[in-house]
């Protein structure tokens, strides 16, 4: 710790903190225990915001609604959110410990089998599915768009569940939208390109953004990264926020794109996720689902017990992850556009030509593919 850093938390209203799992843009999230009576006790995650932002009003709303979402939540692949609490005037969610590990994290430490991407891909795709279709008490749609579907947003558990997380900017396409619209946060490698341009955003962004993770989780590489650098080896968004949400915004994959040696029906899905037009993308995360169960079925066998494997192997033992401090889940530079405000008002700056481009584009029949 260096001097000057605020004091470690240690409890939080009945949850002793164990250790810090991970953090994100806005939030850092820790593995804690709750007691009870006759030395009952259980593992759980606590997320707070990151000290920096502790107090923040307009932070402490996106965390307090996150938890709002996840009382809602019944579903195999979203981490279950038990309470909200306040200690000392900290707000703090507590939700079902995920025992695995980021995908982000856990890709750093080993490679994946293209048979399990498409497990994952599939598993997402079932869970945004549900969350696309999430109904109010009276069964109205609410709407909901993820907004930041991204490997660090993805859990897995050594058991081999994957859990979609993070809800912390999700956000009903009601017209109070708008405000929160123009903001336009998430991981801008990650962004459909009508996020980055600050237009109104529906499941089909969600859908994108999983593209993306799926191009990557199958290929190794970022869909637009050749698009950034002439140096297609660097990782995604290494020349900077607006090289890449400039690269997403203009580039539908040209007819060449590298898809190695995916089958010819891969390589026709992920084009229809990449779609730049929302119009043109794959409607729905239950039929993504869908054909990514069918793509699995020609592979070799990837379920819960091979993904329960890869885990083990990639998150190490559990005692000598708990041994570690500062946790390789950490996001050390956070990505989190709207929080940077140079970042958000060159976007800003951009978005006025690139709303005019991109409507110039779709009447323009080269780029109706
Ligand atoms: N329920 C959980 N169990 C285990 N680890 C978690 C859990 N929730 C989050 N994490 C870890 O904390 C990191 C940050 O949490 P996240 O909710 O994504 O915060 P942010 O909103 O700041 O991005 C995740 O990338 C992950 O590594
Ligand atoms: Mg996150």
């Amino acid at each position: 710790m260096l001097p000057g850093d605020p004091a470690p938390l240690r409890q939080l209203g009945p949850y002793r903190i164990v250790r810090r799992l991970g953090a994100g843009g806005m939030a850092e999230v820790h593995l804690a225990r709750r007691f009870g009576a006759s030395g009952w006790e259980k593992e759980v995650a606590i997320k707070v915001l990151r000290a920096e932002h502790r107090g923040h009003a307009e932070l402490e709303r996106l965390l307090i609604a996150e938890a709002h979402l996840g009382a809602r939540f019944a579903h195999p692949g979203l981490v279950q959110v038990h309470d909200l609490g306040l200690a000392s005037g900290t707000y703090y969610v507590c939700m079902d410990y995920v025992d695995g590990g980021d995908l982000r994290a856990l890709l750093r430490r080993r490679p994946l089998p293209r048979p399990l991407a498409l497990y994952i891909g599939e598993q997402l795709a079932l869970a945004l599915a549900y969350v696309h279709r999430l109904g109010d008490e009276k069964g109205r749609p609410l709407g909901l768009v993820h907004r930041d579907v991204s490997p660090g947003n993805v859990l897995l558990s050594r058991s081999g569940a994957v859990k979609l997380s993070d809800f912390g900017i999700a956000k009903a396409t009601a017209a109070e939208d708008r405000t929160w619209g123009r903001l336009r946060k998430g991981k801008y490698a990650y962004m459909a390109p009508e996020q980055i341009i600050g237009a109104e955003l529906a499941g089909t962004a969600d859908i994108f953004s999983l593209g993306i993770t799926l191009h990557e989780l199958l290929l190794g590489r970022h869909p637009f990264e050749a698009a950034t650098s002439a140096q297609p080896s660097r990782a995604a968004g290494e020349d900077g926020p607006l090289a890449m949400m400039e690269a997403i915004r203009r580039a539908s994959l040209p007819p060449d794109h590298d898809f190695a040696d995916l089958t010819p029906g891969l390589c026709t899905l992920l084009r229809r996720t990449l779609a730049r037009d929302p119009r043109e993308r794959l409607g729905s995360a239950a039929l993504l689902a869908r054909e990514l169960a069918e793509e699995r079925r020609s592979l070799s066998a990837a379920g819960l017990l091979e993904l329960s494997a890869w885990v083990g192997a990639a998150a190490g033992h559990p005692s000598a992850e708990a041994a570690t401090t500062g946790s390789v889940n950490d996001d050390p530079a956070p990505e989190t556009v709207g929080m940077d405000d140079s970042v958000a008002d060159l976007s800003a700056d951009l978005s006025a030509d690139l709303s005019a481009d991109l409507s110039a584009d779709r009447e323009d029949p080269e780029h109706q593919r």
